[in-house]
């Protein structure tokens, strides 16, 4: 048996803030913001929409994709850090508007790669008879908790959610390894220190913009730059293959010079990776399953192509998914 993505779909708001709009916010540039991370302009929600909004949309797409009704789900797992509310878990939420009565729901947090996360936890479901079909989101509106005083962090993140609906397969296709991570002593280099049951919300966290993301980023960058590699050697390593059999590699969005360093090191050509925060910035979660929707949308999957996907952020949390791609 074989855990296979039956199905893709993606939502991005349709509100774009480019560099030249941020140059008006912050002392910052088009120049700087290219040279240093390689984003162009990002997608930024309404303010009227929530997670769950671009949740449900996307996992729609998903669901008609795989040829699969809502009440056959048995299982929705939303990985995001900006869910709707504290509680309940967005992934009630969806379950709720799409119908999915049957399905079990809840929520994944472990940063930029709750949907690597979110798949990972579904592929075990998936090995127990009473599990067959399964939707798995990475979604978030990071710019509800981006400070736009903060030029530090408020260049880097956008909007976005991606969603798969994966199911069983006989042979052939589907995840080869997986593999999750955390390093907890990390955590402070990546947080949002008020909100939570630590430093509730007060007149005093308001006043001093605690309810925003904070970010060490240089920590964060030599972070990145080691656990990419490392993840893609275990994963490729436990499936006895090697950086040359990897038709596409789908790095987290962080940073193009994370990206370029990884695929330096594993001498991963540029046509084998995907590339997309230039025009989304840093979507979180969202940034790898809305690269794979639109990668399959744009006919770059082929059935059998090795998928190599690697996230990392806040928790810290890492870790990959190496899958061939296709169902049969
Ligand atoms: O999803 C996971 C979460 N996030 C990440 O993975 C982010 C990882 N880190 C990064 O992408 C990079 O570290 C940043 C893009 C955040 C920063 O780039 P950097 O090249 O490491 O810059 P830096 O922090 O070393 O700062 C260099 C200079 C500083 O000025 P001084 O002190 O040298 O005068 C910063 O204040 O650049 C300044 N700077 C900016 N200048 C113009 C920082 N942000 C900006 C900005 N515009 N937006």
């Amino acid at each position: 048996m074989k855990v296979q993505i039956l199905g893709m779909g993606h939502s991005l708001p349709d509100r774009i803030l480019n560099n030249q709009e941020l140059e008006q916010m912050v002392d910052t540039s088009h120049e700087w913001i290219v040279e240093r991370t390689g984003i162009l302009e990002r997608r930024i929600a309404d303010k009227d929409m929530a997670t769950s909004d671009l949740c449900w949309q996307a996992a729609k797409i998903a669901l008609e994709r795989s040829g699969t009704e809502a009440n056959e789900l048995d299982l929705i797992i939303v990985g995001t850090s900006s869910p709707d509310m504290l509680f309940p878990s967005t992934a009630c939420i969806v379950q709720d508007r799409l119908g999915a009565g049957k399905a079990a729901a809840f929520d994944v947090e472990a940063g930029c790669t709750g949907f690597v996360y979110a798949l990972g936890i579904a592929e075990k479901f998936l090995l127990s008879p009473e599990y067959k079909k399964i939707l798995v989101i990475g979604a978030d509106l990071c710019s509800r908790f981006t400070d736009y005083t903060d030029r530090n962090t408020c260049v880097l993140f956008g909007d976005g959610a991606g969603a798969a609906v994966i199911g069983k397969g006989n042979s052939g296709p589907g995840i080869l390894s997986t593999y999750l991570g955390a390093d907890g002593s990390g955590a402070r280099h990546l947080y949002m220190p008020a909100g939570g049951s630590a430093l509730p919300p007060s007149k005093e966290t308001l006043e001093q913009r605690l309810h925003f993301i904070r970010m060490d980023g240089n920590e964060i960058f030599r972070f990145a730059t080691k656990i990419v590699v490392k993840v893609s050697e275990k994963l490729l390593t436990g499936a006895g293959l090697s950086y040359q059999d990897v038709d596409l590699f789908v790095p987290h969005q962080a940073n193009l010079r994370i990206i370029k360093t990884a695929m330096k090191r594993m001498r991963i050509p540029k046509e084998k990776t995907l590339i997309n925060l230039d025009y989304f910035g840093n979507m979180s979660a969202a940034c790898i399953p809305v690269g794979l929707s639109m990668a399959e949308e744009a006919g770059k999957l082929k059935n059998g192509d090795l998928v190599l996907m690697v996230a990392f952020g806040a928790g810290l949390s890492y870790g990959g998914i190496l899958l061939r791609w296709g169902r049969d």
